[in-house]
């Protein structure tokens, strides 16, 4: 029998009676996590988002307790009792509130509960596709609750921040204009102009520009952007970022206050950073790193080799020296003990991300044992042997390509390798912001110059005259901010002029009508006393999966999306019925089949 609340109130939230209360009467609600019967006493542990309590009931109290016998996983009940100590040798230290318990003395059974696909607990090994079809179960657990509450302590911090800085939260639309930022747009259609669509925004970029030219200073949102790419651990659809403009500045004021709120988010987690974070350029990052997300908390560090091997007898090397490309190798301390199949492994790897092979050389007690070993000479071996610091028991590889190959090779190696030999420290935090990106990037499929960060990016005043000459030599006044190796900020100083942002426009090779049809209002905008301003966009899901040591950004998310973008609690995206279609003068262009969506 179901009962109501009636004129109860809940007197403190389940983990909060202490030692301190014992003696005190307490009423409670929440969820039952478990009962235990012990012959006359019965155990239940209640849980809300605080933590558990364990409520005693007695055989003496008579009907409440024969009502305690019928309870069962996930009801909802409210009780009275008084909090008492637990008897010596029952505490839990493991418990918040192990020190003390409740005796019942009066019980509600407020609402009952379906049997259970899976249990409440913290460690699961329950499958991702059963956890987001009941996401309102999986959200009970408390490793997800507790993540959750942090991440509305860190939006918090955020605002507080923020505003105490001078910046002012406002809003941008959601159905808009598209905003290039590299990704595929979701569009919208509208009904009341047939034909024609909404992008919903992959970033407010052009909107928080404008309301710098609005002259509001300094804007911040706490923000969801929409970007229909591919997913991976660190992806998803729809995310939120913490989103920042300001007027006036330069890159070392926008990195100046933005370490500030990075340093209070992380407080707000219990951990104290001492800044300025360490700088490096994005050439060095790539250079030593190979990627231009760092992950600086190894060594590991890539070496350039052309300069000793471009005359070398190996063809491979060579060749790539002669084309214009590099020699590029990592040490591998230890790693001459990897089997045939840990070298497959590392082949097949490097081949994926565009090498054309993978030499390697165990430095065995034998001596050289390598399929390229015949190719070199004891000179040029001594010479390697030298660059890299190489011992015997290393393992060395190469990558002799175009840079942009060798590098990012060699830096997925790298990382690859740091996993497989416990080399990334699992507990801290190594921020580094990169800065001087290149400006523009050649893209050989679409055969055209396409932006780094985005075409509202300004280039570093320096390189301004190359825009024509030497355009990829062209750097950005852009950075980013990666932590662990991932990148969890981007901005730039951004482009107020209307001339130079047209040049930019032009060199992307976006015709003069098409950047009129696409940008004409920011174009518009700029031309009526825009003031130099730039700012900074942060995945708050990332920050958040790095400070929780989630495996992934859907663990920080209350409703996240699988990897095929697909909502499967609401059993999003869906079909719509043949009427909503026709009033968006939409029709299907084929019969498609339905789509596994998980
Ligand atoms: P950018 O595209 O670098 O910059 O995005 C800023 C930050 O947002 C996070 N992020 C994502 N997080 C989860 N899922 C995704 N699909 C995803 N895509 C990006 C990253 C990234 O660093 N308008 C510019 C910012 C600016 O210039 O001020 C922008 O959006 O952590
Ligand atoms: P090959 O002479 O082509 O059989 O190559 C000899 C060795 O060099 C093999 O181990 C290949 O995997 C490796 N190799 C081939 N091309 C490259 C390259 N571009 N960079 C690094 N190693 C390569």
């Amino acid at each position: 029998m179901l009962e109501r609340l009636g004129d109860w109130k809940r007197s403190s939230y389940c983990a909060e009676p202490a030692a301190v209360d014992i003696g005190k009467t307490v009423t409670l609600m929440g969820w039952v996590q478990r009962r235990r019967d012990h012959g006359g006493l019965i155990f239940i542990d209640l849980r809300d988002r605080t933590g558990l309590m364990q409520l005693v009931f007695n055989p003496e109290a008579g009907v409440v307790h024969a009502k305690a016998h019928d309870l069962r996983s996930e009801f909802v009940i409210a009780v009275k009792g008084a909090v008492g100590k637990r008897p010596v040798g029952t505490e839990n230290p493991n418990l918040k509130t192990g020190e003390v318990e409740v005796v019942v003395k009066e019980l509600k059974v407020l609402n009952d509960s379906a049997p259970l696909p899976f249990m409440i607990e913290d460690e699961t090994d329950v499958a991702e596709t059963t956890r987001f079809k009941y996401r309102y179960l999986d959200l009970r657990r408390a490793s997800l609750q507790r993540k959750l509450l942090l991440r509305h302590r860190v939006a918090m911090a955020t605002r507080n921040y923020l505003s105490e800085n001078g910046f002012i939260e406002l809003e941008t639309p959601v159905l808009t204009k598209s905003t290039p930022e590299g990704a595929r747009d979701f569009l919208v259609p509208s009904r009341l102009a047939p034909g024609n669509f909404f992008a919903l925004p992959q970033s407010p970029q052009l909107f928080k520009q404008i309301l710098m030219i609005s002259g509001f200073d300094r804007y911040f949102q706490i923000v969801k952007c929409f970007r229909d790419e591919d997913l991976r651990a660190d992806r998803q659809p729809e995310f939120t970022q913490i989103d920042a403009e300001m007027s006036f500045v330069d890159r070392e004021d926008v990195i100046g206050v933005m370490e500030g709120l990075i340093v209070r988010i992380f407080k707000e987690a219990g951990v104290d950073l001492k800044p300025p974070f360490p700088r490096m350029t994005y050439s060095e990052a790539v250079g030593r790193f190979g990627v231009d997300n760092p992950d600086v908390r190894f060594g590991l560090e890539l070496k350039d080799l052309t300069g000793a091997l471009k005359g070398s007898g190996f063809k491979v090397f060579a060749d790539a020296a002669s084309r214009g490309g590099v020699i590029k190798a990592l040490c591998v301390k230890g790693g001459a003990s990897f089997s045939r199949k840990d070298l497959d492994d590392l082949t097949e790897i490097a081949v994926s991300f565009g090498a054309r092979g993978l030499a390697w050389v165990k430095l065995t007690e034998e001596g050289w044992q390598s399929p390229i070993a015949k190719f070199l000479s004891d000179a040029e071996k001594e010479t390697i042997v030298k660059a890299l610091g190489a011992e015997k028991g290393d393992l060395l590889l190469f990558g002799a390509d175009k840079a942009a190959v060798a590098n990012t090779v060699l830096g997925r190696l790298r990382l690859n390798i740091g996993g497989r030999l416990g080399l990334i420290p699992k507990e801290g935090y190594s921020f580094v912001w990169v800065t001087e990106f290149p400006m523009l990037d050649y893209d050989e499929t679409e055969k055209r110059f396409v932006a780094v960060h985005h075409p509202f990016t300004a280039p570093m005043e320096a390189d301004l005259e190359k825009l024509d000459t030497d355009t990829l030599k062209v750097r950005a006044q852009a950075y980013d901010l990666v932590l662990n190796g991932s990148e969890i900020g981007g901005g730039s100083i951004r482009i107020h002029r209307s001339d130079i942002q047209a040049k930019v426009f032009e060199k992307l090779g976006i015709a003069k009508e098409d950047a009129e049809l696409r940008f004409g209002f920011l174009l518009d905008a700029l031309k009526f006393g825009t003031p130099p301003h730039g700012g900074i966009a942060f995945g708050l899901d990332r920050i958040m999966s790095i400070i929780t040591g989630s495996e992934s950004i859907r663990d920080v998310i209350a409703f996240p999306k699988t990897q095929k973008g697909a909502d499967l609690m609401s059993d999003a995206p869906s079909g719509v019925d043949a009427k909503q279609l026709e009033e968006l003068f939409i029709r299907l262009a084929k019969k498609v089949e339905k789509t596994e969506k998980a």
